[in-house]
């Protein structure tokens, strides 16, 4: 057990080129990967997808009793700026809410956006008999009162990017504009609102 000092320190020197060659080759993995992922960065050059609000409108707004009709109109303006990567829209759904909570939603039919296409959505949401509380209720009305009201629009989608050949796989993608000004009197007009996008 003890003449320890006495034997080699140095491991085999053919197990040490072993070592050294695995090093070397999974360090080269990691750079042709590393490589691999650059290049086909710089081919795609993705670019993110982008959502505006271009015109809006309120109709039949009604309140009573701490209770909501209306109906909201919104044209929301997807954009999808990349050469190479075209859009799945499986499932579409938009919401309107103030104050965080929701008023109306509904759901949009999904379509495919090519590359580079800017597609226009309108979304007709109608709020029916919807329970509000008391705050809410007398801060829309005054809304209603002074001309206008300060809305967030939701937009939630699952997307699957098509690259090339290759669909990826699905991913939600979430789309927030607010506030999203709307009068209550038409012939009013608007400037687009951009909105936030994470996906
Ligand atoms: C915006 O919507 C209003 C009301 O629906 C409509 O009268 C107007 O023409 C629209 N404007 C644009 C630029 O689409
Ligand atoms: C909303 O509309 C429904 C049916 O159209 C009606 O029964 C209800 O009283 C309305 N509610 C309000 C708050 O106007
Ligand atoms: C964008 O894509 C939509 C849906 O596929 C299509 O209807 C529309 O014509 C395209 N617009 C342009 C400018 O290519």
């Amino acid at each position: 057990m003890a003449p320890t000092a006495a034997q080699p320190q140095r491991p085999a020197p053919a197990s040490s080129r072993l070592f050294r060659l695995i090093a070397i080759v999974i360090l080269a993995l990691i750079v042709i990967v590393g490589l691999a992922v650059l290049i086909t960065w710089l081919v795609l050059k993705p670019k993110q997808l982008a959502y505006s609000i271009e015109n809006r409108s309120i109709h039949n707004f009604n309140i009573q009793n701490d209770h909501l009709n209306a109906t909201f109109d919104f044209l929301l303006r997807a954009k999808n700026p990349n050469h190479k990567i075209s859009v799945y829209y499986d499932l579409l759904e938009v919401s309107v809410a103030v104050d965080g909570q929701t008023l109306a939603f509904n759901t949009l039919e999904p379509f495919h956006q090519p590359r580079r296409n800017v597609t226009h959505l309108e979304a007709h949401l109608e709020a029916r008999d919807v329970a509000l509380s008391r705050s809410m209720s007398k801060n829309l009305r005054v809304s209603k009162a002074s001309g206008d009201v300060d809305l967030d629009v939701r937009v939630r989608a699952r997307i699957r990017l098509k690259v090339g050949i290759w669909k990826l796989k699905h991913r939600t993608l979430k789309v927030l504009c607010s506030p999203v000004l709307v009068h209550f009197s038409s012939w009013k007009t608007y400037d687009t609102t951009d909105c936030d996008i994470d996906y």
